[in-house]
């Protein structure tokens, strides 16, 4: 029976609440299905660490996790550390030093939670795939002549031939792999005239390898009207990392909380680890109080164990997850419940075995 050695960095804010419920769940289903065990090494890293130390994660903190089969992350950022510091200096760097460059986030309703679209199960279900080494995240830049009336801003987007490819593929890939018939593109080719007309060139190239997939391209703006006026219209969606990072927090609002969305950074290779996460951020606004919504760490978890090769397991959070959903006993305050993340996970992992 294998055992995973997982590393945990729960991070600021809510993540210190979603992750230990997340871990309780991933616990429950590797118990109960009996065909793996999971080994949690918890890091202390984020904001609070930065405060202390200077550094939000300490200059070995790569080298570390490079040991470990998976990381499972929460989120990091607070007030009174700078955004930038707390995503430089952690989550970029995990990102991009591993090489995850397929960032994975699927968008589908749960049973009982409508979204505010009233849409059907049906007409909302797809995958993004967003790149997430490189593009308008990749830091080039600089800036002169601080404070100065002539100040001057830099921030370079990069696109490279491997990068761009790589993930347009994986696109494909998943399409194929999942039977999902489309791959929609979202470009923005009209105004941004280098980068994305040549996003759009290799589109065409990789989407003439898969002639029985349809695929479309939208420019971003029109794209993002989609989601909202077509969205069973949409099977996979790829994007450069800036366009499908808010593309996603737009999915997490159709899903009907941005505390349900999870997703996954790919090293799909497994030369260095993969990293789960929920989408959302550390919600200063609601942190400490018990009342955040595990869902999107707790669906971040089942996609770390289907990662593993941990199907089974996997399967047995998701049902657990969408039955509780389904029933609409309890449920946390941000989808209209007045539960605490404690009763929500409790009931899953109930849930989980009695099914
Ligand atoms: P956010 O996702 O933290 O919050 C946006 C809104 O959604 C808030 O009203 C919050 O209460 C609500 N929300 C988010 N997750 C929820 C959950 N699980 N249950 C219930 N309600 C939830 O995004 P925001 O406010 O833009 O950022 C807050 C901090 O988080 C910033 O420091 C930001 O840099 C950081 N952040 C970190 C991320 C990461 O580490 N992956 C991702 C996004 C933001
Ligand atoms: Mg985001």
């Amino acid at each position: 029976m294998p055992t995973y050695e997982i590393a945990v960095i729960a991070g600021d804010g809510i993540g210190q609440e979603v992750i230990p419920a997340g871990m309780d769940v991933m616990d429950a289903a590797a118990d109960i299905v009996g065909n793996c065990e999971l080994n949690w090494q918890r890091f202390d890293w984020g904001c609070e660490y930065y405060l202390r130390t200077g550094q939000m994660m300490p200059d070995t903190a790569l080298g570390t996790l490079a040991q470990f089969d998976a990381i499972y992350l929460g989120a990091v950022g607070f007030p009174g550390v700078p955004d930038h510091v707390s995503l430089w200096g952690l989550l970029l760097p995990i990102r991009q030093h591993f090489d995850q460059y397929v960032n994975l986030r699927p968008v589908r309703l749960l049973p009982g939670i409508p979204g505010p679209l009233r849409r059907s199960a049906e007409d909302i279900n797809f995958v993004c795939v967003r790149e997430n080494t490189e593009g308008e995240y990749s830091g080039a830049g600089g800036r002169a002549h601080r404070g100065q009336p002539e100040e001057v801003a830099v921030q370079t987007a990069i696109f490279t031939r491997k990068g761009t490819e790589r993930i347009i593929r994986y696109a494909f890939d998943l399409a194929r792999r999942e039977g999902r018939g489309k791959v929609a593109s979202a470009t923005k080719s009209n105004a941004i005239n280098h980068s994305m007309v040549f996003w759009d060139e290799v589109f065409d190239q990789v989407a003439g390898e898969y002639p029985e997939i349809a695929a479309e391209k939208y420019h971003v703006d029109a794209l993002a009207a989609r989601f909202i006026t077509h969205p069973q219209t949409l099977e996979v969606v790829v994007g450069s990392n800036l366009f499908g990072d808010i593309l996603t927090d737009l999915g997490g609002a159709l899903q009907g909380s941005l505390g349900i969305p999870a997703s996954a950074n790919l090293r799909p290779d497994g030369r260095y680890p993969s990293m789960f996460e929920p989408v959302h951020g550390t919600a200063p606004d609601i942190a400490g109080r018990g009342i955040a919504n595990p869902i999107g760490s707790i669906w971040a978890g089942a996609m770390m164990l289907e990662h593993l090769g941990q199907a089974e397991a996997a399967r047995l959070i998701m049902q657990a997850l969408e039955t509780t959903t389904g029933e609409r006993q309890v449920l946390t305050p941000d989808l209209g419940g007045s539960g605490t993340t404690e009763e929500f996970t409790t009931a899953v992992i109930r849930k989980m075995r009695s099914l």
